[in-house]
C-alpha cells in the first residue's frame, strides 16, 4: 500500500491536499463503481474526485462507509457545476451532493467550471458562505483561465487553495500554473494521462524503462514533481488503480524532467468542451 504525501500551498491559503487523488468520472460498469473506489481506499487513496455533474457521489459515499477509514482520513472533493452557478441553485447543489454522498461536510469545494452568464462574485459569495457554514473546509475553483482566476481571488471572501485544471505533460500551462503559484493555489492537475495520449510515446517509454516503471507512472510523477501540484487520475482496473500511486519511490532526474517537459509544445487539450469552455490562455 501507498500513501501519497500532501501538497501543501505557502502563506494564507495553506491546504493539505494528497497529492494523488482517485478520479470518478466516466465510470461505464456504474455495478464496479464502489468495488473501484474501495480498492483505491484499500490501496492507499486519501482523495477522492467526484463532482455532481460526475453521478458519482453516492458510490463515493458508498465506499467511504464500507471502509474501515474514520471520515477525517478521506480528502473528498466535490463540485458544484455552471448551470447551478447563482447562488440559491449552488447551495442546493452541494446540499444535494452532501444527502447523496451521505456526509456532512466535504474536504474541498469547487466551482467547476466559469459560468460567464452569472456574476462570478455571487457564485464566490455561494461558495464562502458554504465554507463558513461548515459543509466544506476549503474551497477552490476549476477550470478557472488566468484573468478569471485573477478576478475570483480578488472577489472572493474566503482564501481559495487551488484551482484544478487539465495538466499534463502534452499541455502547456506554465502561465497559469505561475499564476495559481503567484495566488498561493495549489494545482490540481485533472485528466492527467491525457486520457491514455502520452502512453506511448517514445520520450515517456524510455524513461519508464530505464526506472523500471510504467509510462503511465512516469507521466504521473512527472507531474507531481513540481512543487504545489497534485493528480487526479482515473482507472477501471485495479492494477492501473495500484500503479498510479505507486509513484513516490523513484525520483525523475533534471535531464529526464526537462525532457518530458519539451513534450508540452503538442499542446493537446482532451477536456474541451464547446458549450462550457471559457477563453483558454494561450501557452
Ligand atoms: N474539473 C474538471 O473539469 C475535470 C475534467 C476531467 C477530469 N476531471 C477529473 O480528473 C479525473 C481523471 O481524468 P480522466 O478520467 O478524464 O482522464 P485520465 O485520468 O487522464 O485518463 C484516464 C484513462 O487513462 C487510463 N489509465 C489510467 N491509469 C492507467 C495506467 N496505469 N496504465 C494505462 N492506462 C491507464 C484509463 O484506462 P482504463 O479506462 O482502461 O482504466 C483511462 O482510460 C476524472 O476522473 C475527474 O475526477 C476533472
Amino acid at each position: 500500500m501507498t500513501l501519497a504525501p500532501m501538497i501543501a500551498a505557502p502563506g494564507a491559503n495553506a491546504a493539505a491536499i494528497p497529492a494523488v487523488g482517485y478520479g470518478t468520472m466516466l465510470f461505464p460498469e456504474p455495478e464496479r463503481a464502489v468495488e473501484l473506489i474501495s480498492h483505491a481506499l484499500e490501496y492507499g487513496y486519501r482523495h477522492i474526485d467526484t463532482a455532481r455533474k460526475y453521478g458519482t457521489e453516492q458510490w463515493v459515499g458508498e465506499a467511504i462507509r464500507a471502509s474501515d477509514l474514520q471520515r477525517e482520513e478521506i480528502w473528498i472533493t466535490t463540485k458544484v457545476t455552471e448551470e447551478n452557478a447563482k447562488a440559491d441553485d449552488f447551495t442546493r447543489s452541494l446540499d444535494t451532493s452532501l444527502k447523496t454522498m451521505g456526509l456532512d461536510y466535504v474536504d474541498l469545494l469547487l466551482i467547476h467550471w466559469p459560468q460567464p452568464s452569472v456574476p462570478l462574485k455571487e457564485t464566490l459569495s455561494a461558495l464562502a458562505r458554504a465554507k463558513r457554514h461548515g459543509l466544506t473546509r476549503h474551497i477552490g475553483l476549476s477550470n478557472f483561465t488566468i484573468a478569471l482566476l485573477d478576478e475570483a481571488v480578488a472577489k472572493c471572501p474566503e482564501p481559495l487553495v487551488t484551482n484544478q485544471i487539465e495538466y499534463h505533460c502534452y499541455i502547456n500551462q506554465e502561465r497559469l500554473i505561475a499564476a495559481c503559484r503567484k495566488h498561493d493555489l495549489l494545482i490540481t492537475g485533472h485528466a492527467p494521462l491525457a486520457r491514455g495520449a502520452m502512453l506511448d510515446d517514445p520520450v515517456i517509454t524510455e524513461i519508464a524503462a530505464a526506472h523500471s516503471k510504467t509510462p503511465a507512472q512516469v507521466a504521473l510523477r512527472w507531474t507531481v514533481q513540481q512543487p504545489g501540484i497534485g493528480v487526479v487520475p482515473r482507472a477501471l482496473e485495479f492494477s492501473e488503480i495500484e500503479e498510479n500511486i505507486a509513484i513516490f519511490n523513484f525520483a525523475l532526474s533534471e535531464e529526464e524532467m526537462q525532457r518530458i517537459g519539451a513534450l508540452r509544445g503538442r499542446h493537446l487539450r482532451v477536456i474541451d468542451p464547446e458549450e462550457r469552455r471559457p477563453a483558454w490562455d494561450k501557452p
